[in-house]
């Protein structure tokens, strides 16, 4: 049994190393000094007569300056009693007071669990890249072709298809001996309690094995073949080989490439890394259809010092990268950074090299943009900065997203960058200003004239960085308002689709506080729902939001929802990834609205009384709602998908 460090250093910790000596030998009275824990004694292991063997409880060994022995408790005792290392261990612990840890050979247990458990995945995955090739993978094999996938490259990711049955996996596995636990651990079936008998996790699609970093396979991702499946793709649930906010698809493989040189590029989805990899771009890796997280953020930094974050060109993906940015900016350190690369609108890099070619994907890193220029973009797009106090409120705003770098060096160099741009983007205002009259349109932002073709980061004039006008005119860079957020739109339409949840959460259903005001509409008719008995029905409540005369909302809530990939929150989605959705949105919401009403409550008081305590206390609210508005806009971004949806 291995014992954990901190669990040896801690019982020798307890245990002064004379109490463990002194048992075995008399001390030397006029060499000791145990007011100073250090002893003196005949050494036990050699014969002597004058005593040369010390030990010293300050540092828990000893030493013999006759024989040279020396070693800590457990060698004392292992080497002068024999004892076995874990016997020894046993003793220590005894006299230490400190229970043996029984934790660590649950670890050990846990270990081997796991280690079968990948052997499980492997026959799984052999499984379906048989069945692929097999007489029922003919539509599949029809499909990837179809998609451009050499049949070296669905080898090289080891793609398969799972059958449209019931029990073809779980008989497969069965007859190999696996035992039924062990299935239901890998996920790779559906059971519990309200399903009678277990039936195969995916069917009738197309599989993407998910290795973990040493390339065993630890997931699987698939891909429904008809078009009118329940959902697109679907996710092995959560299990002990697999935390999906922890792996990214093509990890191990795209590290491997970069020894090559290069750096690792983030895409959105399995089929945009495959069909890239056979483009020759070999160093992709895509999150699990969940938002980018922290720790994958870590992963990508333990790959290359600056990731480039590929994103849809379209307004769905400017706000995810900024959300990453978001994610990003207070983990920037010397030399560690990200990149932001943003693809033609509508188009995602499986499209983009397969229409274009593999140049047009080069095109679109080489121009990925810094992350100071993103938040700059931000920040500065559809604003115009005529006057003083304009001016001196961007140049708060920038100073305060530069604060939350941690790393100091580039903390410091950021707020540098970000006051000389402030500096020459009011030339470039004043430069707007006279184009307009020399006849430039009228009532639109400046800088039209540095929309420069090909990308919306464009490069204005004399090196100015300026903004496009499709970035300055969408309607995403508008702030503040009574726009409808994806989080409130997610509670509301998680509610719709899954009564269930209202029934479930129906206290807190009642006293919802929501900023819009047209969400607010439908929560009024979800709540005469409620009182009329006709909330434990999808239907039925629909029937209310109409009956309100708020069908047209409703949609765009929805249509809000499928933009954002907050599939979850849909219909089609398993009741427990959409209370998962619902949770976390309910959660973010709690804090968003309590932290907003504090942070009114903190201005007023300082208003009426500027003291430093005042002003220090609206500073922390203000962090505090910054911190919740930067986790909600991350999970804006990529979605909270978590892609297990449609149970059937
Ligand atoms: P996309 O809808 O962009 O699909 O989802 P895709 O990757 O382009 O796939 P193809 O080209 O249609 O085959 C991107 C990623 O979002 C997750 C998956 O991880 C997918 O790769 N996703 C998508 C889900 O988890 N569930 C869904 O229902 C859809
Ligand atoms: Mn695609």
């Amino acid at each position: 049994m291995r014992f954990p460090p901190a669990f040896l250093d801690e019982i020798r910790d307890r245990v002064p190393i004379s109490s463990v000596i002194g048992t075995r030998v008399a001390w030397d009275r006029k060499k000791t000094n145990a007011s100073r824990g250090d002893y003196w004694a005949c050494c036990p292991f050699h014969g002597e007569k004058s005593p040369s063997f010390h030990c010293e409880d300050k540092k828990g060994r000893y030493h013999c300056f006759g024989c040279s022995v020396s070693g800590d408790h457990f060698k004392f005792l292992t080497e002068l009693d024999g004892m076995s290392f874990p016997e020894a261990v046993e003793k220590i612990a005894e006299m230490a007071g400190v229970p043996m840890p029984v934790r660590d050979e649950r670890e050990e247990r846990r270990e081997k669990e796991r280690a079968s458990l990948t052997d499980v995945m492997e026959m799984a995955t052999a499984f379906f890249q048989e069945r692929l090739q097999s007489a029922d993978g003919a539509k599949a094999r029809a499909y990837l072709r179809e998609r451009g996938l050499t049949s070296a490259t669905q080898q090289s990711f080891r793609l398969g298809y799972a059958p449209d049955s019931r029990n073809a996996l779980k008989e497969h596995l069965a007859a190999k001996g696996v035992p039924k636990a062990d299935i239901e651990a890998c996920g790779l079936v559906r059971h519990g309690d309200d399903i009678p008998v277990s039936y195969d996790w995916f069917r009738d699609r197309i599989m993407f094995p998910i290795p973990d970093s040493r390339g065993k396979i630890i997931a699987f991702g698939g891909r429904a073949l008809a078009p009118d499946a329940l959902a697109k793709y679907m996710n092995s649930p959560e299990t002990e080989l697999f935390h999906k906010g922890n792996v990214l698809y093509n990890f191990a493989r795209a590290r491997k490439a970069l020894a090559k040189g290069g750096t690792v590029i983030a895409v959105e989805g399995y089929m945009d890394v495959i069909a890239l990899a056979q483009a020759g771009f070999e160093n992709a890796v895509a999150p699990l259809g969940t938002a980018l997280t922290e720790n994958q953020l870590e992963l990508l930094w333990r790959m290359a010092p600056e990731p480039v974050l590929c994103f849809d060109g379209d307004k769905a993906g400017l706000k995810a990268a900024w959300r990453a940015a978001d994610l990003a900016l207070p983990s920037v350190q010397a030399g560690r950074s990200a990149r932001f690369a943003l693809l033609p609108e509508g188009k995602d890099p499986d499209d983009l090299v397969k229409a274009d070619g593999p140049d047009a994907f080069r095109a679109v890193l080489t121009e990925a943009r810094p992350l100071v220029d993103l938040l700059w973009m931000r920040e500065t797009a559809g604003g115009v900065f005529e006057t003083p106090e304009r001016r001196a409120e961007l140049g708060k705003r920038l100073n305060e997203l530069a604060s939350r770098i941690r790393d100091e060096s580039v903390r410091y160099e950021y707020q540098q960058v970000m006051r000389e741009r402030v500096r020459s983007f009011f030339g470039a205002q004043r430069d707007t200003r006279q184009n307009r009259q020399d006849g430039g349109r009228p009532g639109e932002r400046g800088h039209g004239k540095a929309a420069a073709p090909g990308g919306q980061f464009a490069k204005g004039g004399s090196g100015r960085i300026a903004i496009t006008e499709s970035l300055g005119q969408s309607a995403l860079v508008k702030r503040g308002g009574d726009g409808m957020s994806v989080r409130e739109a997610t509670i509301i339409v998680a509610l719709v689709n899954h009564p269930a949840l209202i029934d479930e959460n129906f206290e807190h259903v009642e006293f919802l506080d929501l900023a819009n005001s047209d969400l607010r509409k439908l929560h009024a008719a979800i709540l005469d729902a409620m009182a009329h008995d006709a909330a434990d029905e999808r239907g039925a409540v629909i029937a209310t939001i109409e009956r309100a005369g708020c069908g047209g909302i409703w949609e765009r809530a929805v249509e809000l929802i499928k933009r954002a990939r907050q599939w979850p929150a849909l219909e089609t989605a398993a009741l427990d990834d959409a209370r998962d959705a619902f949770n976390q949105a309910m959660h973010l919401q709690r804090s968003a609205r309590t932290l907003h009403r504090e942070l009114k409550q903190a201005q007023a008081a300082l208003d009426a009384d500027p003291s430093d305590e005042n002003f220090r206390h609206l500073v922390e609210i203000q962090a505090q709602f910054n911190d919740v508005q930067a986790t909600e806009a991350l999970i804006e971004g990529f979605g909270v998908s978590s892609g297990r949806v449609g149970r059937v």
